[in-house]
């Protein structure tokens, strides 16, 4: 789904300013390479554009190929870009295969469920001196960069008590979730809800220090089991608590094409300060003529902001927003260390990729695995909580960051 909301289209506009060549894409088998071919949309806006498919649109669709990836990241020439689109439980193995042939990464969130595996990801890339970037878009969001900003010169205080919530639709019910989105894999706060704890983390600097989630159940349509709804309670390292709702369950004949927003409450000297970020409705209704949103309603909240395609002065549309600037601004960076080092001898070259590594590291706007790793010990606590009915689980830094179930 991401691949073709997102990924592929800024991929495409990427490839037509030069910022990449050739696109491949691998998939466990050839209907979502046929559903991404067939979308009318990449032919308007990305007229004369493809992508070679693996499998190739020759194979037997019902055929599944669940380790072509090995050979085809195998093929690439070093130091380009692997984009890791998969299930959350499959980033760690392709990570780990794209940095041992020496490519650099484009991983969605979350990175990966074990914090052990980010370690084992950050020592890989910094050996190889490749970047691995998570795409953890809502950074790349003007508001988060602004809040960021006026946080850190000390606008609003020091956060202390807020509300995250991120509704994914019904409709989500009724998709390829039903094969991977199960209880024992993930749950609504593991896929959506780590985005609000990054930002939070993004904005005020706090490290997360507990964490507990309680889990509703449902069915899938196939009868696999799944949490439809979450709800997080995360304590940050001053004390402050960030409540987090999530789910699979914004009605599909509501206003699209998801609801979320962020409420951060702060304390300062004789007063208290607010952030309030309405991430559902930006400002912008549309009523369509036909159901034409996402869930097919036909009255819909648009977000200029995220993603869209819109006129520009080159052939077809452009994508605009923070999804495509996100995408971009890894891809970029990867082109600008491989532009820098270009040329140098071997060893040269790994030492300065090295020290620009080090620099994304240091700056924090592009997640990476040694600057956003507290969002794995997150994740690791949420699912031994998830799965234990929202025992409260603490995240241990020092030497060897940690997480433990809290017995007290
Ligand atoms: N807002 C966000 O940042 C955001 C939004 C949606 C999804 N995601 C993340 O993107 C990832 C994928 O989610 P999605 O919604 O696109 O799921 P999806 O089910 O639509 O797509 C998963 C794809 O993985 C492919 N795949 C599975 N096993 C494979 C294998 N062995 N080799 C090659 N391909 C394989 C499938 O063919 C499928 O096309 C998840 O990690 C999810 O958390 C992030």
């Amino acid at each position: 789904m991401i691949t073709g909301d997102l990924l592929l289209p800024s991929l495409y506009h990427l490839q037509r300013t030069s910022a990449i060549r050739q696109i491949d894409i691998c998939a466990l088998n050839l209907p979502p390479l046929q559903a991404l071919q067939d979308r009318p949309e990449f032919r308007q806006a990305f007229p004369g554009q493809d992508f070679t498919p693996h499998p190739s649109f020759a194979e037997a669709p019902n055929k599944n190929f669940p380790e072509l990836y090995q050979e085809v990241i195998a093929a690439m020439v070093p130091g380009n870009l692997v984009v890791v689109a998969l299930p959350d439980n499959l980033h760690y193995e392709v990570v780990m295969h794209a940095l041992h042939h020496h490519q650099h990464v484009l991983c969605v969130k979350p990175l990966v469920l074990k914090y052990a595996q980010a370690v084992a990801i950050e020592q890989l890339a910094a050996e190889k001196g490749r970047l691995v970037g998570v795409e953890y878009h809502k950074r790349c969001d003007r508001r988060s960069l602004v809040a960021r900003r006026a946080y850190a010169l000390g606008q609003f205080g020091t956060f202390v008590m807020g509300e995250a919530k991120l509704i994914e639709p019904y409709y989500y019910r009724f998709s390829n979730f039903q094969n991977w989105f199960t209880c024992e894999r993930t749950d609504p706060f593991t896929y959506i809800g780590c985005h609000y704890v990054d930002l939070v983390y993004f904005i005020t600097g706090l490290k997360p220090v507990a964490v507990s989630v309680y889990g509703v159940k449902g069915r899938f349509p196939n009868g696999n089991e799944a949490y439809f709804w979450s709800h997080g309670r995360v304590t940050w390292e001053n004390g402050a608590l960030l409540s987090v709702l999530n789910g699979l369950g914004y009605p599909d004949a509501a206003a699209g094409s998801n609801d979320q927003g962020l409420v951060m409450y702060c304390e300062g000297k004789d007063q208290t300060g607010l952030i309030f970020h309405d991430d559902h409705y930006r400002g912008v209704a549309y009523s369509y003529l036909e159901g034409l949103g996402p869930g097919g309603s036909q009255y819909n909240y648009i977000s200029p902001d995220f993603y869209r395609t819109v006129p520009w002065e080159g052939p077809g549309f452009k994508p605009i927003g923070y999804g495509y600037e996100s995408v971009a601004g890894i891809a970029q960076t990867i082109q600008r260390i491989e532009n820098e080092t270009a040329g140098l001898a071997p060893d040269a070259a790994l030492a300065r990729r090295r020290q620009l590594i080090r620099e994304v590291d240091t700056q924090g706007l592009i997640a990476t695995p040694a600057n956003s790793y507290i969002n794995e010990l997150v994740v690791e606590a949420a699912r031994t909580s998830v799965l234990q009915d929202a025992v409260p689980v603490r995240i241990v830094y020092g030497d060897h960051p940690h997480t433990e179930i809290d017995r007290k």
